[in-house]
């Protein structure tokens, strides 16, 4: 544990490096990071990963964002509500700030890119089933399935997320803390194949984690995670008054005056953070200002602040909901984009493997 504490310290420290980086060469850099599309996003998506990809993006670095449609199959049976999902989250994107007009922001779905997950393939030559065996994170997803025969797709798919990266030749790669283990095999791989196919340049360059102070918020519920799986978030999509009757609801305590203190008071923290995330103001200054109104006061400056804040969001996915055709234009242009840039990936493979014909 303190080993991984230590590395994750480490990447930290490596990720404000690359922050400043970022602005004088943005250039060197090309970003790729992805989701799976198991449903729309919530606000715990937006402040936790979101804003800052639209950040990123915003400094002028290349964005390549692959939707992950064959993950979903990692933790769920059903294909049923796949399509859809890759529609819903492409407009959750371009609603948050992703930008597929700007000429340098791609998204696509990897299904619809067989050069990517050919990649797979030699890829899988340079992992050991050992190495699948320890990485953390798989392993905390079987013991979440509670003893269900795990399938060999859910044990390499972080060589198929290796493989997402290098197609499409990712350097920068914005993730959380779990994805940390992922990340690790990308790298060993991008090592391990230059080694053992040597070229006069290397065919692959190993792709940095950028891990951002990305704030965790809670649940409404106060003590877990935002999760739709928990029925405890607000979703992007939800109206204003939607919104302010989830919050009506949220777990505060019974105390009347309220302070900000994560530790003995999570629930009404989470609420302030949430309201500060909004407002740029920091959480005990909002708790000063709310003093002895309340609970009540509280989730009327929480409601207010975060259906301002979201206002614009909302308005641009309202404009979303009935373009279909727009939405399948966007992921048109960034599959072909992705084709192109795995297509010359795996030239190149092929030329290093001695595979020439
Ligand atoms: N596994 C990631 C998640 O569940 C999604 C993902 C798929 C991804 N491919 C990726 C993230 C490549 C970063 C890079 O959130």
């Amino acid at each position: 544990m303190a080993e991984e504490n230590a590395s994750f310290e480490e990447a930290l420290k490596r990720s404000r490096m690359i922050e400043e980086d970022i602005k004088e060469h943005k250039e060197r850099y090309r970003v790729l990071t992805g989701d799976r599309p198991t449903g729309s996003l919530h606000i715990g998506h937006l402040f936790g990963s979101l804003r800052n990809r639209v950040r990123i993006q915003n400094e002028g670095i290349e964005t390549f964002i692959v939707i992950a449609d064959y993950q979903v199959l990692t933790d769920r049976e059903s294909a049923a509500m796949i399509s859809e999902n890759i529609k819903e989250l492409t407009k959750d994107y371009i609603a948050a700030g992703l930008d597929p007009e700007n000429g340098r922001t791609f998204i696509f779905p990897h299904s619809h890119v067989p050069e990517l997950n050919q990649l797979l393939l030699p890829f899988l030559f340079l992992v050991t089933n050992s190495e699948l065996d320890r990485n953390p994170t798989v392993k905390e997803e079987i013991k979440a399935t509670e003893g269900r025969a795990i399938s060999s797709g859910t044990y390499i798919y972080p060589v198929h997320q290796a493989a997402d990266i290098l197609a499409v030749k990712g350097n920068l790669v914005p993730v959380g803390k779990d994805q940390l283990p992922h990340l690790e095999i990308a790298r060993t791989i991008t090592k391990r194949f230059n080694k053992r196919f040597p070229m006069e340049k290397p065919t692959f360059y190993a792709p940095e984690p950028l891990l951002s102070e990305a704030p965790m918020i809670m649940g409404l519920d106060g003590f877990q995670k935002m999760s739709k799986s928990r029925g405890n978030t607000i979703m992007l999509k939800a109206t204003a008054d939607e919104t302010a009757a989830l919050i009506k609801k949220a777990k505060t305590d019974s105390e009347r005056v309220i302070t900000y203190d994560p530790e003995n008071r999570p629930e009404v923290a989470n609420l302030l953070k949430i309201t500060s995330l909004c407002t740029g103001e920091a959480p005990e200054a909002i708790a000063e200002r709310i003093g002895d109104g309340g609970a009540g006061k509280l989730k009327a400056v929480l409601t207010e602040s975060l259906n301002e804040y979201l206002a614009p969001l909302r308005a641009k996915r309202l404009e979303l909901e009935g373009n279909d055709d727009y939405i399948r234009s966007v992921l048109t242009r960034g599959i072909e984009k992705a084709r192109a840039e795995a297509s010359d990936t795996l030239d190149k493979v092929r030329k290093a493997m001695n595979m020439t014909i």
